[in-house]
């Protein structure tokens, strides 16, 4: 009744919309993109092969996937007088609020010339976009921590380039691990679309408005904030750090869960449409358990997440409301063993879920029968009543 969760017509249906993009099936824990599983594409391909697919329909052939990569990668640096946009920042702003800003802020740089119904606009705003919010989110870290901006290296595949520009300094040459890398690669192909999830529907309706893409995609970054949301993944790590520090005992912290009078909740469990288990959650707790043997083998925090997940799903009240985690639960572990800080976990969901954002807004943008998005309401306030002058109130 408070609009989004019914769609006015003309937005798109009755109850939501139609999409050719993304299949799921919550009580049979399938997740599709254009149809094809996502456990084949985990294991096949990689993060600009996804992202092509989800974006134009098809998997590229090799000469097609060629010229994405090069025209993602000659867009990669931002314009220069953008590095004074992060001096306006405090050193503790969030990234969050860094990345949805600059890339609204993108579109100043190109407003005027971009027309949303013209193609060839269209598909550089996509290159700009899928090559620049690396960059953004990295320089966000770079500022957080007082250290120098590193450029991209357009010589480095996409995840490389990214870890290069976080984890490189001036002062020497920086090494990236091919293996840190294509885990990095893997979870950007695990969250990169979800269906009609909040910050996509966010995506859709400020797009209906025919405002730039950019503003659109930023208002899918704000809402992917929320700690329900992507935002998760940075409340996760924090409840697995409180349950290590009161000795592991994850009984009082799924007894707390259950509590009706305490408004905590197991991070990183349940899900909207999922009564299953996340498939993406699946494959993150296999890829999880390679990196943290190899980066943080004495962390606690991956054993307390076992632990956890075993102690809810062997407890009544979390199999009768089918709550299981969902792909935040393990997500951050690997992120906190690649050294990122917790505050930068959702950003890596934003890089990852950007070509979904990107595809359902283009898929939207391009049905002739798409209208701007105006839910209604069902009226439950004061019937008509005559206005009181003040000083009889
Ligand atoms: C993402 O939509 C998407 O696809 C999102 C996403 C994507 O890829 O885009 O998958 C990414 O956002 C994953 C979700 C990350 N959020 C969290 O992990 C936060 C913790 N989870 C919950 O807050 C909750 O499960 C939601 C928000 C994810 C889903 O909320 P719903 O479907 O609205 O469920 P609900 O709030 O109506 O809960 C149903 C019942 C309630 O109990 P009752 O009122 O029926 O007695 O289940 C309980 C809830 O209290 N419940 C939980 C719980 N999640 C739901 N109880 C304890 N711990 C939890 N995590």
């Amino acid at each position: 009744a408070t609009g989004l969760t019914t769609y006015d017509p003309g937005f798109a249906s009755t109850s939501s919309c139609r999409s050719d993009i993304t299949y799921l099936n919550g009580e049979a824990g399938i997740l599709r993109y254009r149809g094809y599983p996502i456990e084949q594409l985990a294991k096949s391909s990689n993060f600009l092969e996804v992202s092509y697919l989800l974006i134009f329909g098809e998997l590229p052939t090799q000469s097609e996937l060629d010229y994405f990569e090069q025209q993602i990668t000659i867009h990669t640096l931002l314009h220069e007088d953008m590095r004074q946009f992060f001096d306006a920042f405090p050193k503790s702003a969030h990234p969050m609020a860094i990345l949805s800003a600059a890339t609204a802020g993108l579109s100043t740089f190109y407003q005027d010339h971009y027309d949303p119904k013209d193609e060839r606009d269209v598909e550089v705003s996509i290159y700009r976009l899928m090559a620049k919010m690396p960059t953004i989110a990295a320089w966000s870290y770079k500022k957080s921590i007082g250290q120098a901006f590193i450029y991209p290296w357009n010589k480095l595949s996409y995840p490389a380039n990214f870890l290069h520009m976080m984890f490189g300094v001036k002062a020497e040459p920086y090494e990236v691990d091919p293996e840190i890398a294509k885990a990095l690669d893997l979870l950007y192909i695990l969250h990169a679309d979800h269906e009609q999830n909040a910050s996509t529907t966010a995506v859709r309706l400020v797009g209906s408005t025919q405002v730039n893409m950019f503003a659109a995609i930023a208002s899918g970054i704000n809402a992917l904030w929320g700690p329900l949301h992507g935002g998760a993944n940075q409340a996760v790590l924090e409840m697995l750090a409180e349950i290590r520090d009161a000795d592991g005992d994850t009984a009082s912290f799924v007894a707390r869960a259950k509590d009706k009078n305490d408004p905590f909740r197991l991070m990183g469990f349940g899900h909207r449409v999922y009564k299953n288990y996340d498939p993406r959650a699946t494959i993150i707790k296999e890829t999880a358990d390679k990196v943290l043997r190899k980066l943080a083998p004495n962390d606690p925090l991956f054993e307390i997440a076992q632990e956890l997940e075993e102690a809810a799903l062997s407890d009544d009240y979390f199999i009768e409301k089918k709550l299981y985690p969902n792909v935040d639960f393990y997500s951050g572990l690997i992120y906190k063993a690649l050294g990122l800080p917790t505050e930068m976990f959702t950003v890596m969901f934003a890089i990852g879920r950007l070509p979904g954002w990107i595809a359902q807004w283009k898929e939207m943008m391009s049905d002739p029968d798409t209208r701007i998005g105006r839910p209604r309401q069902i009226y439950t306030g004061a019937a008509t009543r005559e206005y009181v002058e003040i000083e009889n109130r």
